[in-house]
């Protein structure tokens, strides 16, 4: 079977395009995998910050349930201004990642000039909400925020980092700040020395997190594949963002390697309330994400040629969709 035949479809893909530029940039990314030969078989859920305000839902456990039937899900972006900030961030996306288990945040960063992925281990460290208040409010107030780190998740987060560095340029760096964060540190460093012994083959490196912003700026040629913790990847993949054409152009993918259920793949970007509406955001960072879907799913030729395609449109500029024509015209 080809695997741009639209009989290689069957795949069910959960949308969710969500706030502001969301969905405009979903809708495009869907247009180039159906002009890619790629069938699936979609269903639309309506949820994020309008979805909220209009009757309090964020993401109902059933509907969580229903979502571990599908091969993936497509996410545009979540989130607008009348919403407290953190409620559909927490609620929706770290709700998503943490209950199934989306254990990898992969993130590509690709130009003429450089060509890495940062891993970003996606479960746990300050995300995971450990810490509290003690007299919250009164002059003596105490807060903590916790940063969780189990052996079993940096372990498999570096395993999947390995395997990924040894299908590339064999080239896998740890990045954190064993200086400072002595115990987190010490863990990820162990785990990371330990599972690199069963992959003689792969060179390794370590930055502190500090000076890898310096490398990702002036060098970033020195990287093939980046693992690290889930703020410092937060952090650092903005900045790869911004030295690889913009956030614009940044994709992702939240995996569950172990494919015990969905994976999800969104743009870096927000929902940009502030073009929402106006067919004026750039839709490469979605119709990428798209692509790493297609990769995930299998459907590995027809991944390689709308990346092709996008890198042919770098500099295009017009519309959402003059954009998303623009790629297609190149598939
Ligand atoms: C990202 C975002 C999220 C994160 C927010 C929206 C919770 O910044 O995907 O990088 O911090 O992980
Ligand atoms: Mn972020």
């Amino acid at each position: 079977m080809s695997d741009n035949d639209s009989s290689a479809g069957g795949l069910r893909v959960a949308v969710l395009g969500g706030d502001g530029i969301g969905p405009e940039v979903v809708e495009q990314g869907l247009r180039v995998i159906d002009a890619v030969g790629v069938a699936l078989d979609t269903e639309h859920y309506d949820l994020g910050g309008a979805r909220y305000l209009r009757d309090g839902t964020v993401l109902p456990d059933s509907v969580l349930e229903e979502w571990r039937s599908f091969d993936a899900i497509y996410l545009g972006a979540v989130g607008t201004p009348e919403v407290a900030p953190g409620v559909i961030e927490r609620g929706l996306l770290l709700k998503m990642r943490f209950e199934l288990d989306l254990f990898v945040n992969q993130r590509p960063f690709r130009t003429d000039d450089h060509d890495f992925v940062v891993i970003r281990e996606n479960t746990e460290g300050s995300y995971a909400g450990e810490g509290g208040f003690l007299r919250r409010g009164t002059p003596h107030e105490v807060a903590t925020q916790g940063s969780v780190n189990t052996r079993m998740g940096a372990e498999r987060c570096i395993r999947y980092a390995f395997e990924l560095a040894g299908g590339r340029r064999n080239h896998l760096t740890l990045v954190h700040k064993t200086n400072v964060l002595t115990f987190s540190g010490d863990l990820w460093q162990r785990a990371f020395d330990e599972v690199g012994v069963e992959y003689p083959d792969v060179a390794t490196a370590y930055n502190h997190v500090d000076a890898a912003c310096i490398y990702f700026v002036q060098d970033p040629q020195r990287y093939d594949v980046v693992v690290t913790d889930n703020l410092f990847g937060d952090i650092l993949t903005d900045l790869g963002g911004a030295v690889s054409g913009g956030i614009g152009l940044a994709s992702s993918a939240n995996l569950n390697p172990a494919r015990t259920g969905p994976s999800m793949f969104e743009p870096v970007h927000g929902s940009a309330p502030d073009i929402a509406g106006q067919n004026k955001a750039n839709p490469i960072a979605a119709i990428l994400s798209g692509a790493l879907m297609l990769d995930f799913l299998g459907q590995t030729e027809a991944a390689r040629r709308i990346e092709q395609a996008c890198e042919a449109c770098t500099g295009v500029e017009g519309s959402t969709v003059e954009v998303a024509d623009a790629v297609m015209a190149k598939l």
